[in-house]
């Protein structure tokens, strides 16, 4: 085992990794308080919004049968699959316990011939950085969450407020597929979020959103663009990513959103996600002064990737 450290780990045994076990809950459980919960729960309750096709908890246990690390294995698709919940008892880090976890996550990921395996973690966070670094992954952009949660009462006055308009928003044809494709492409910006996941955006997910009504287009009169994906939507919580560089187009998604959250009755939570430096996010930090909206972390996440397609 690798020894970053001078200082010898509690037991030398090796770590077993393998599947949790009901047994495990209070372990697993002491992890997670050991660990900052904030950084590892993104995005929507995934229990209720999980269509995931496999998930399963790993563990790491030393010899003598201590847990003492833990990490979520998720399939999103048939090709991608997604880490969260990362976390090793604060006695045993630096002794190499997430790289093993890691590499377990790699080695599920192959045998089940998934294409890619991603993860998110805040940009201050550097072991989770060398950590990636360490096995091969790239990252895919830097990414900002923001929320807004409107009772019953933010609701029922959105109803009643006017649209700003200020650049027209487009329901999108499938046949404007390609040339939306081609616009994320050209940005850079191919990922979207789903229940707090981070997944590719190809010509199914866009063609699917779109007969969905879950996908929309804002121009503005100078060629501008903007992009929302809707990646979940509950009565209690709508979740979107937004793209493109043009800030009045921005403003029009987000007021669409807004309307869109505020045909609930009851109340609703609208999460949106979108690349740090797009004009919407600097919109959302101005809202999060005025106290409109809050950051949903503490600082920017990074996506991390690996490609395993040979
Ligand atoms: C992140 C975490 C899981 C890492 O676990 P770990 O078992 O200590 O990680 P490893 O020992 O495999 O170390 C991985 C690399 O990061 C480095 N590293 C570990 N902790 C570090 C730190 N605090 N600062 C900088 N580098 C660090 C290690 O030296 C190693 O790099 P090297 O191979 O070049 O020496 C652990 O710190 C943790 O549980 N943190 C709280 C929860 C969390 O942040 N989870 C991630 C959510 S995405």
């Amino acid at each position: 085992m690798k020894r970053p450290q001078d200082t010898p780990r509690p037991s030398d045994d090796p770590i077993l990794v393998r599947d949790a076990e009901p047994r495990d809950a209070d372990a697993v459980e002491a992890l997670v308080r050991a660990s900052n919960p904030r950084r590892n729960r993104l995005g929507l309750p995934s229990e209720t919004v999980d269509e995931s096709l496999f998930k399963v908890l790993r563990v790491a246990e030393t010899s003598d049968g201590l847990v003492v690390g833990a990490e979520t294995y998720e399939q999103l698709d048939r090709d991608q699959c997604w880490l969260s919940g990362l976390a090793v008892l604060p006695g045993y880090r630096k002794y190499g316990i997430a790289g093993l976890l890691l590499q377990d996550a790699v080695t599920l990921a192959r045998r089940d011939r998934m294409l890619t395996l991603r993860y998110v973690t805040e940009t201050t966070n550097d072991a989770v950085h060398q950590l990636s670094l360490d096995h091969g992954l790239r990252p895919r952009g830097t990414w900002l969450d923001f929320r807004r949660e409107l009772d019953e009462a933010a609701c029922s006055l959105g109803r009643q407020k006017a649209a700003l308009d200020a650049a027209a928003i487009v329901r999108l044809q499938p046949s404007d597929r390609l040339r939306v494709l081609s616009l994320l492409n050209a940005s850079g910006r191919t990922l979207y979020v789903h229940s707090g996941a981070w997944r590719t955006i190809d010509d199914a997910v866009l063609a699917k959103a779109i007969e969905g009504g879950a996908a929309f287009f804002s121009r503005s009169g100078v060629g501008g663009w903007g992009l929302a994906i809707i990646g979940a939507r509950r009565t209690d919580a709508i979740e979107a990513t937004v793209y493109g560089p043009d800030p009045a187009c921005a403003k029009s998604l987000l007021e669409h959103l807004r309307g869109l959250a505020c045909e609930s009755i009851e109340g609703v939570a609208l999460t949106i996600h979108a690349p740090q430096d797009a004009p919407i996010a600097s919109l959302l930090a101005t809202a999060v002064r005025r106290r409109e909206w809050h950051a949903v972390t503490e600082h920017p996440l990074r996506v991390w990737e690996l490609v395993l397609a040979e």
